[in-house]
């Protein structure tokens, strides 16, 4: 199973892969945990470096996200899925298309670009109003970065609520991390 977590920044991904990886441990799954951008490859320096400017290209963003993508499915993402594990990684292609299109780049474009990396069976996004992220961002005592402004939060936002479907599952990120938690646990289980 290939599980993805989405949502804007501090909506709670991390908390709720965390929770939900305790949860599948106890059940007796073997989980790999992972996240995009990636942390340790060849192409995470670069990102990371490209996106210290705050004018980039929108589509050499798209590009590396994409690179830096192709890295982590054939080193992590598919090697771990074909061990039997399953797999919780912390965003990934849908953030490319909420991200990158709200940048302004052609939303087709990008969902071709990202085509042929491996589909998660489940995403869960976890949706919180843009009020929620400036609170929990202030409250993190940090400066804002270029993908944490406030009007493009609200466009990435949009731009996620147009993908739900039966695999993208939509859930209230406002609610206490435990209630997220057990609603993510319902879904799992159902997807199980
Ligand atoms: P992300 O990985 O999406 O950036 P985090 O899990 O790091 O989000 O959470 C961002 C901040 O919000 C952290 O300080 C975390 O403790 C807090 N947080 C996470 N979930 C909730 C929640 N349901 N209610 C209130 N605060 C939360
Ligand atoms: P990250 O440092 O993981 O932030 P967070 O802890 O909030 O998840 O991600 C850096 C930023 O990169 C984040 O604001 C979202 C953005 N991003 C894209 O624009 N496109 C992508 O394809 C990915 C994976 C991330």
């Amino acid at each position: 199973m290939f599980i993805t977590f989405e949502g804007i920044d501090v909506s709670g991904k991390t908390t709720q892969v965390k929770l939900l990886k305790d949860w599948l441990n106890k059940k007796g799954c073997r989980v790999k945990v992972t996240e995009q951008p990636t942390k340790n490859m060849e192409t995470s320096e670069v990102l990371r470096e490209h996106m210290k400017n705050p004018n980039t290209e929108p589509y050499v963003d798209a590009l590396l996200f994409a690179a830096d993508r192709a890295l982590h499915v054939e080193r992590v993402i598919l090697p771990a899925l074909r061990k039997g594990l399953t797999v919780i990684c912390d965003r990934y292609i849908h953030s490319s298309i909420a991200y990158q299109t709200s940048m302004g780049l052609d939303r087709d474009w990008v969902i071709s670009l990202n085509s042929l990396f491996p589909k998660p069976n489940l995403t869960i996004y976890l949706d919180i109003s843009i009020e929620t992220a400036k609170k929990r961002i202030n409250e993190r005592g940090k400066e804002l970065d270029k993908f944490e402004m406030a009007d493009f939060l609200k466009r990435v936002r949009e731009e996620y609520l147009r993908l739900k479907s039966k695999r993208f599952i939509v859930i209230d990120g406002e609610r206490s991390i435990e209630e997220v938690h057990k609603e993510i646990i319902g879904v799992v289980n159902d997807f199980m």
